[in-house]
């Protein structure tokens, strides 16, 4: 995409990538896409605010030159180091040396990790200002948004917040960079919600104490590293991040993630019966077959809802394998506080049960009660199963 005036003389000159799998070599974006944001402010110092991944280097650099010549260009500033925003740092070091890259103590140590880069590095301070002539930039140390070295930048005269991965989400964009001209934002919440939790969940924590530290009125503009810039209703992306860092620290929604893996069919049967149970008693339930679903779209409603559901069956006498990863790795996105229920079918010897007790007992997660029923369950089986999602149901609409 060609480059796009924010304000006048700060530029969207990002890259569009609808070619990438795999987001951090893990979480799927075939579909949806990703953006890498970076910014370029032209005043009399001239500014690039985070880069981009070695992808489509030739569109970025012709982004870049199309505005001015690197040749005049003062400075980079490197809000994260992720290869997603420092790829193209090693051919951009080669083609402009005299830049001066402007991170934290923590981002300068990184570069020389990362790329052998240690001339033109300065290590700015927490809340130190930089003045560009008409504009001037103000940093903030915001580390663990999503690496230690992370900070934002905040331009004081339009408000535009830099905040590289924090407010950020999955998803191309579709010919407009800004939230006010996107016909499909729902699309956009929703992959922002997927993205918090697969980057940046984890630390929670770090993004509530970013939020309170951000000089909120002054924020005018929310200008992530991925996704829609926010300019119309800039509080709303942070006010969507702030829910989500809470749900770390709560139960969640009232509400039922039921995961299931069946390996002929037995204990697939037995989801629906359990499933009716749930949705007689009007809690809302999100299904996932996790044999045949990434964890990446299964993350956002264990994120979210309170209660978490199993049905695996025991496979050579321990739990089915695709659920042992789907909750081992909620466990790892520290999806914490769920109460839980677990069932599921054996053919000789139990073993399912014990495993998932194990792996979710450094989350916290409470077992309410549990169902196992040998081989194909049959009508009488069934009807205890619907009953047994009805209890659940009954116990998070008491507990919440
Ligand atoms: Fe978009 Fe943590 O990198």
């Amino acid at each position: 995409m060609p480059a796009v005036e924010i304000k006048p003389g700060i530029f969207w000159i990002g890259v569009n990538d609808r070619t990438t799998d795999l987001f951090e070599g893990i979480w799927p974006i075939t579909d949806e896409g990703v953006t890498y944001n970076s910014y370029l402010i032209n005043d009399e110092k001239k500014v690039i605010i985070d880069l981009s991944k070695a992808i489509k280097s030739d569109v970025f650099f012709d982004n870049v030159t199309e505005l001015i010549e690197l040749s005049r260009l003062d400075y980079i500033v490197i809000n994260h180091m992720e290869p997603d925003h420092t790829g193209v740092f090693q051919m951009f070091r080669k083609i402009a040396p005299h830049v001066t890259i402007l991170g934290t103590a923590k981002t300068k140590e990184m570069l020389k990790n990362f790329y052998g880069i240690t001339e033109n590095v300065r290590a700015i301070e927490d809340g130190e200002t930089l003045s560009l002539g008409k504009y001037q930039l103000k940093f903030f140390n915001t580390p663990f948004v999503h690496w230690p070295e992370t900070m934002m930048t905040l331009e004081e005269k339009t408000g535009i917040l830099f905040s590289c991965d924090g407010f950020g989400s999955y998803g191309a964009l579709q010919g407009s960079i800004f939230d006010d001209q996107c016909e499909n934002i729902d699309f956009y919440k929703r992959e922002a919600l997927r993205y918090y939790v697969n980057i940046v969940g984890k630390f929670s924590g770090p993004v509530l104490k970013a939020i309170e530290k951000l000089p909120a009125e002054e924020v005018k503009v929310v200008a992530p590293s991925h996704g829609l810039v926010w300019r119309k209703f800039p509080a709303e992306i942070i006010s969507l991040y702030r829910k989500w860092a809470e749900y770390a620290s709560g139960s969640g929604d009232i509400g039922v993630t039921l995961l299931y893996g069946s390996m002929y069919g037995n204990t697939e049967i037995m989801m629906n019966a359990v499933a009716q149970g749930i949705s007689s008693e009007g809690v809302p339930v999100e299904i996932f077959d996790v044999a045949r679903t990434h964890t990446s779209y299964m993350l956002p409603s264990l994120w979210t809802k309170a209660g978490v559901m199993v049905g695996a069956p025991t496979y050579e006498g321990a739990c089915f394998p695709p659920m042992v990863h789907a909750v081992s790795m909620a466990i790892r996105k520290r999806v914490l506080n769920k109460k839980l229920t677990i069932f599921g079918s054996y053919g000789w010897s139990g073993g399912a049960l014990r495993e998932l007790k194990r792996i979710v007992e450094p989350g916290k997660w409470e077992l309410l009660d549990s169902y196992v029923f040998l081989g194909k369950p049959d009508s009488e089986d069934l009807k205890k199963g619907e009953e047994f999602g009805r209890n659940f149901a009954r116990a998070l609409k008491e507990q919440a």
